[in-house]
């Protein structure tokens, strides 16, 4: 991000130094859970992972990372931090691609790292209540081991806790099964700004006492306070999974198929996803799990690819709904060539051609991320805008592949959800090519009536664009909201509501 748009530091925030850096350590039952360069404890390389993000494009200046071990010392730092005027920023597995979990300038890093431990889990209702800083992938294992799975899976799962699953709203792969983090999130803890703990950790599918006041923090960024506990309904996982890609010759068809899976495969459809041609490049040149039998799959190549995956709870009958929809699908000549999962191996094999996209887009160069929602029917239309338009400005030369100064513009995404991501894969950052693509592509999105932000928020890199997406009486509210639970701007600034 280059230094003329970032916001310049706000005075009232206390610049901190070693006297508070002594007086935060002594809140903390460990020495080591903060480490700063303002007291010799880190040096500045040992804080380049809080302070640099996923895609190496926000870098922050944070001096000091406090890591945790308990909610009430969380609680302790942010009243801490609220009393002398510190600005502070709550960070998870620091996977988040809008620019959300690093600091601006000086911000303290308060990681959610050391909150780490499952609390509780009823294998009757299937609620799991656990640390913000538990890894998404961790929490899953611990499900799996007693036939349960989490309701959200997404590929940064190695890395990204549930805390900043809950704090990004993340959707991922399979929202089109199992729904929304509102609708499955039953409760939170959080540390609110000035250090107050709510508890809000209810496990009650029902609860019409009111206002629902955790589903203000679902989405919120950081920007109200720390989630520090997260009460969540997980589902039976399913006993059978199947997954198959086809290849298919229009965006038309990759709908047609959409339809006919819906149709035939009904409550067991758990996951539809989509790429296109060019991203299929991408992700089989730069994964290297990416292997020789999924690298060259079909027979016959086409310019989308669609991964369907089923999760039922009967093996057999799974299939047979299956193999009817793949007949149907070659009879009627929906899709070019297709391939069915035979084994665990390439059912993971498949799921990286579209899990791995994102990180292989990351190998290849500098990427402008764009995460939008927009109507089905018209969802690509926003990657070929954007190719035309990148070509007009002489940045691309070829199909959105190699040729020209962008290396690749690729599509993909959760069309089950109708959300899809543009990919401006770039040789490094640069004013001229952003200023090619923003505000160009917000406008495109707000003309298709669609959300600029589908799942990624609003981070820093789209703070200042959030008016496409919403409406002034709506910025208000939120900004009100905002300014209730943190007066004075400490929580998260510079980013989401401004
Ligand atoms: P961070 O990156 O650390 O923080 C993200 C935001 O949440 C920041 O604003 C931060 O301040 C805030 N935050 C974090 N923890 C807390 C907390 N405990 N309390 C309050 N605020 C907090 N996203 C999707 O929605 N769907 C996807 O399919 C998806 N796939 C991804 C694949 C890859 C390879 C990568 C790198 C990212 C992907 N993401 C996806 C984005 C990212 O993984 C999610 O946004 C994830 O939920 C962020 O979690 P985190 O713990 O890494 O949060
Ligand atoms: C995905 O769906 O792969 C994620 O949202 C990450 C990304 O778009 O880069
Ligand atoms: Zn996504």
């Amino acid at each position: 991000r280059h230094a003329s748009t970032i916001p310049p530091r706000a005075e009232q925030f206390t610049k901190v130094t070693a006297e508070h850096v002594k007086a935060l350590r002594g809140l903390l039952g460990s020495p080591s859970s903060l480490i700063s360069t303002l007291d010799g404890s880190a040096t500045v390389d040992e804080l380049v992972t809080y302070n640099d993000d996923w895609m190496n494009k926000y870098h922050g200046k944070g001096q000091v990372v406090i890591r945790p071990k308990s909610t009430e010392e969380v609680s302790r730092v942010v009243k801490y931090c609220y009393d002398n005027n510190i600005a502070m920023v709550p960070q998870g597995g620091n996977t988040g691609l809008v620019g959300g979990g690093v600091p601006v300038h000086d911000e303290v890093v308060i990681s959610t790292a050391g909150l780490n431990q499952v609390r509780s889990f009823d294998p009757v209702s299937g609620t799991l209540v656990a640390d913000a800083g538990v890894i998404l992938e961790a929490a899953d294992n611990y499900l799996a081991e007693r036939g349960f799975i989490f309701p959200l899976d997404l590929g940064a799962k190695g890395s990204c806790n549930i805390g900043g699953n809950v704090a990004t709203n993340a959707g991922g792969l399979r929202l089109l099964r199992f729904g929304s983090l509102h609708g499955t999130v039953l409760g939170l803890e959080v540390v609110l700004p000035d250090g107050t703990i709510w508890n809000g950790l209810k496990t009650l599918r029902k609860d019409n006492t009111g206002l629902d006041i955790k589903q203000l923090f679902i989405g919120s960024e950081g920007s109200l306070g720390v989630i520090t506990a997260v009460s969540i309904l997980c589902p039976r996982r399913p006993k059978a999974m199947n997954v198959a890609v086809f290849s298919v010759e229009s965006y038309e068809a990759v709908q047609q198929v959409f339809a006919e899976a819906k149709s035939h495969l009904g409550e067991i459809l758990s996951a539809f996803e989509f790429w296109d041609a060019q991203a299929y490049d991408v992700v089989r040149h730069h994964k290297a799990e990416v292997g020789e039998e999924v690298r060259k799959v079909f027979e016959t190549e086409g310019p989308f690819y669609c991964l369907i995956e089923t999760g039922g709870s009967n093996g057999d009958h799974d299939e047979e709904k299956l193999g009817n929809l793949l007949e149907d699908l070659v009879t009627e000549g929906k899709v070019l060539d297709g391939v069915l999962a035979q084994d665990s191996t390439q059912f993971a094999g498949l799921w990286t051609l579209r899990e791995g996209i994102p990180e292989a887009c990351g190998k290849t160069g500098s990427v402008y991320k764009y995460d939008v929602s927009i109507p089905v029917k018209d969802m690509y239309s926003v990657v070929e805008k954007v190719r035309l338009r990148l070509r007009e400005n002489g940045l691309l030369t070829g199909d959105g592949q190699a040729e020209g100064p962008i290396k690749a513009c690729v599509g993909y995404g959760h069309m089950g959800d109708g959300n899809i991501h543009l990919n401006v894969v770039a040789p490094k950052y640069t004013d001229e090519i952003e200023a090619a693509i923003e505000p160009y592509v917000y406008e495109v999105v707000s003309e298709l009536r669609g959300s600029i932000s589908a799942e990624h928020c609003l981070g820093q890199m789209k703070a200042g664009a959030v008016h496409y997406s919403q409406d002034k009486n709506s910025l208000d509210q939120m900004r009100r909201i905002r300014k209730l639970y943190d007066p004075k701007g400490l929580m998260n600034p510079y980013k989401f509501i401004l």
